[in-house]
């Protein structure tokens, strides 16, 4: 990875209007932050999980978050272009929609490995470049014919952990990080989530911490378990000192190994290993857009914003039968 790519092509692309305008989708709008804490939920949503090696899908039981389909799996695409990964998107929803036909107003979430404002991608460092600032929430929706609610891939596998598993009920601040390919982050403070930190790319002896302790980081420098975790524990002291967190939990890839080197970490913090995995992504994008959709079905009609344009979406593509039929796999 070039670790300068995250800076979304510097500062200019990075600092654009926040207002960006949200175009509305046939059926669907761009929802921004989720303004609730979690809640339970009920009923079934779509998790999609674009990772830089893997797209990933499976429906989920928002009750329990358990996978009520296969988790379809397929490479990513390269070069990762918003085009290509979006053909691949629809190839695995196609294929979960196929094993499970849903309901039409089926909420579907999709985590991307970029940090979003407003619906929109503003940086890439594992991804092709055409993600800055490519409008994720009206291209993602039109290619699903669907609205999806799009999030941040650490922030969703942090929804997952505040949701169900280890930010559960915890009060103080969490910082949640995904160790692999890259370095995600999430950041929660007293049971909400505040999105899009990227802590993966605060600075460690001049570089970006994710080029040095990331999961693919320590196979590219060659680092035993023991050396590398002599690193990450560095990397977990600054944000310790700048954010004093009460927990942080461990999840990404490299955590599916923690047994070669939880006993060389060391943290004030309480360090736990994340509940969801492989999975995290797919069910927290799922019970984000759960989240979003609930949200906006409940809001005052007066207290209209764009997540209740994002619940507006959805009925519109319900009313228009849309939504019963799995996108098409080639669109001519
Ligand atoms: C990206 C983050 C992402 C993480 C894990 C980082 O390089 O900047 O947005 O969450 O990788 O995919």
């Amino acid at each position: 990875m070039r670790d300068g790519a995250v800076a979304g092509g510097r500062a200019g692309r990075i600092l654009q209007p926040m207002n960006t305008p949200n175009e509305r989708i046939r059926g669907g709008a761009a929802p921004t932050a989720l303004r609730s804490a979690a809640i339970p939920l009920t009923g079934l949503a779509l998790g999609i999980d674009v990772g830089g090696t893997g797209v990933k899908a499976a429906l989920v039981d928002l009750a329990t978050a358990e996978l009520v389909s296969a988790r379809v799996r397929e490479k990513t695409p390269q070069p990762s272009t918003p085009e290509a990964v979006l053909e691949t998107m629809a190839i695995v929803v196609a294929r979960v929609f196929a094993e499970r036909p849903p309901e039409a107003d089926v909420p579907i979430g999709c985590g991307l490995p970029g940090a979003i404002k407003h619906g929109h991608m503003k940086t890439a460092a594992n991804v092709d470049q055409g993600w800055i600032d490519y409008d994720a929430t009206t291209r993602i929706s039109q290619r699903l014919e669907r609205p999806v609610y799009v999030i941040n891939d650490a922030d969703a596998a942090g929804m997952a952990e505040l949701a169900y598993g280890e930010a559960r009920d915890q009060p103080g601040t969490i910082i949640l990080l995904t160790v692999g390919t890259g370095i995600g982050s999430a950041l929660i403070s007293e049971r909400r989530l505040v999105p899009n930190t990227e802590f993966g790319h605060i600075l460690m002896r001049n570089k970006g911490a994710e080029t040095l302790v990331s999961g693919a980081a320590r196979l590219r420098r060659k680092l035993g378990w023991k050396r590398w975790a002599r690193d990450f524990n560095e990397y977990l002291a600054m944000l310790e000192f700048f954010l004093w967190p009460d927990r942080i939990i461990l999840g990404g890839g490299v955590s599916k190994e923690s047994q070669r080197y939880w006993q060389y970490l060391h943290t004030n913090a309480e360090l736990v290993k994340a509940r969801y995995l492989n999975t995290s992504g797919i069910i927290g994008a799922a019970y984000a857009a759960g989240l979003a959709a609930h949200e906006a079905a409940t809001r005052a009609p007066d207290e209209a914003g764009p997540v209740a344009e994002a619940a507006a979406g959805v009925a519109e593509a319900a009313e228009a039968g849309k939504a019963t039929r799995p996108p098409s796999r080639k669109r001519s």
